[in-house]
């Protein structure tokens, strides 16, 4: 029988109800400034949050942001919720705190159609241990319970997993398009269907690779993910950022995908610079060409070339990951190269993870993207068809 998710719209009238809803606000933010780097996952759960408040609810919002180990200033939410205060027309407040006699104090001073922010969840240890006792104490503030965070659905912490055990719980309007769209996309894939995967989380995502293999027509690969793929291969690459004594489950991955005769693309060329940061000096140079003070900060021309040779007649493609550090306007062109080249591509293509919905911003093709998911790993995990534990505390 075909899961189905509990809505919004099922919690009934919201008036004066204590609505707890969990969003994923794990955007970059400038630890000097507050600058939100990249606003896509914030505007993305306004649909949700806007109708709670416009119905009168009292709305207690969570998340996490960052892996921080303890409290640490850095990952605080304040800034997300100045930015909040700026695009809400409703009282937003924040709490300094997450399970404390202020935070319930603030929760019990919201008025309907007012909104209180706790802080992030993960400066708590119990969050990640997904401690009954913590998850007990969060579902107290609230009547319902509402999860937006598509993009942490693959994670089963305290918030995700543990407070819809002692709440009522339903899919935002987020969690709900993003189900939709990727199973209507992707769930029956137009072939050939092709991946590009990138970007940093390497143990992360090759635990999912060797899984999304099985549904693959073709695989390129870019960034440290590539990097593992290289150094698995014998290439010396300087201190380019890879996943540590990872080679072994890279290589298995390549074996795999040679007995099922799925081409599996990894960069020729790279540019190449002693460290990451402005204004340092990089050179292009081949994968067998790079000495020991240097490392991969972006693919090279050719590479690209291959790349977009190779994925042309794709009618379905996923993308998770940039190729380089292209933050940096010197190591930005593989991935913005490749965005382009990607947007003008006549398939489905679907983009998610962070730093990549980053990279399209900057590429200015975000128009021509079908479908641009605020999940990256939990995409991956979609995709590969493992079931997210957060939307399986959803169903009906
Ligand atoms: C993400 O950015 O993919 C989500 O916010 C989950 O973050 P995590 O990988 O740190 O759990």
């Amino acid at each position: 029988m075909p899961h189905t998710l509990r809505r919004l719209e099922d919690i009934g009238p919201v008036y004066g109800k204590r609505v707890l809803v969990r969003v994923d606000f794990n955007v970059p933010t400038d630890p000097q400034t507050g600058y939100i780097g990249d606003e896509t996952r914030i505007q993305a759960v306004l649909p949700t949050l806007n109708t709670l408040l416009h119905d009168g609810a009292r709305v207690i919002v969570m998340s996490h942001k960052g892996r921080p180990r303890g409290w640490d200033e850095s990952e605080s939410l304040a800034p997300v919720v100045r930015y909040l205060q700026s695009v809400l027309p409703y009282p937003v407040r924040f709490v300094d705190s997450i399970i404390s006699d202020e935070t319930t104090e603030a929760v019990n001073a919201l008025k309907p159609g007012e909104m209180l922010v706790l802080q992030n969840l993960r400066f708590d240890p119990r969050e990640k241990a997904n401690d009954p006792g913590f998850a007990r104490a969060l579902a107290s503030l609230g009547d319902v319970y509402v999860d937006d965070a598509f993009s942490t659905a693959h994670r089963a912490d305290a918030s995700i997993v543990g407070v819809p055990q002692y709440l009522p719980a339903y899919a935002g309007h987020l969690m709900e398009t993003e189900v939709e769209t990727l199973e209507r996309l992707l769930g029956r894939p137009a072939v050939p269907y092709w991946a590009i995967v990138g970007g940093a989380k390497v143990p992360d995502k090759l635990l999912m690779l060797s899984r999304l293999m099985d549904k693959l027509n073709g695989l390129v690969l870019g960034g440290a993910m590539a990097n593992t793929f290289l150094a698995a291969q014998g290439h010396s690459l300087g201190h380019s950022l890879r996943g540590q004594g990872m080679e072994g489950q890279a290589k298995d991955i390549l074996d795999k995908a040679q007995t099922q005769h799925i081409p599996v693309l990894l960069p020729e060329d790279v540019i190449v610079a002693p460290a990451v940061g402005p204004n340092v000096p990089s050179r292009l140079c081949l994968v067998d060409d790079i000495h020991e003070d240097e490392m991969i900060v972006d693919i090279g021309p050719a590479t690209v070339q291959k790349i977009v040779q190779a994925i042309e007649p794709a009618k379905t493609l996923l993308w998770n990951g940039p190729m380089g550090v292209f933050e940096y306007d010197a190591f930005a062109y593989g991935t913005i190269a490749l965005a382009n080249k990607v947007a003008d591509l006549n398939c489905s293509v679907v983009i998610g993870g962070g730093d990549t919905v980053a990279a399209i911003t900057k590429a200015g093709v975000t128009a021509r993207i079908t479908h641009i998911s605020t999940g990256g790993g939990a995409l991956l995990q979609w995709v590969e068809g493992e079931e997210l534990p957060g939307l399986q505390a959803l169903y009906s």
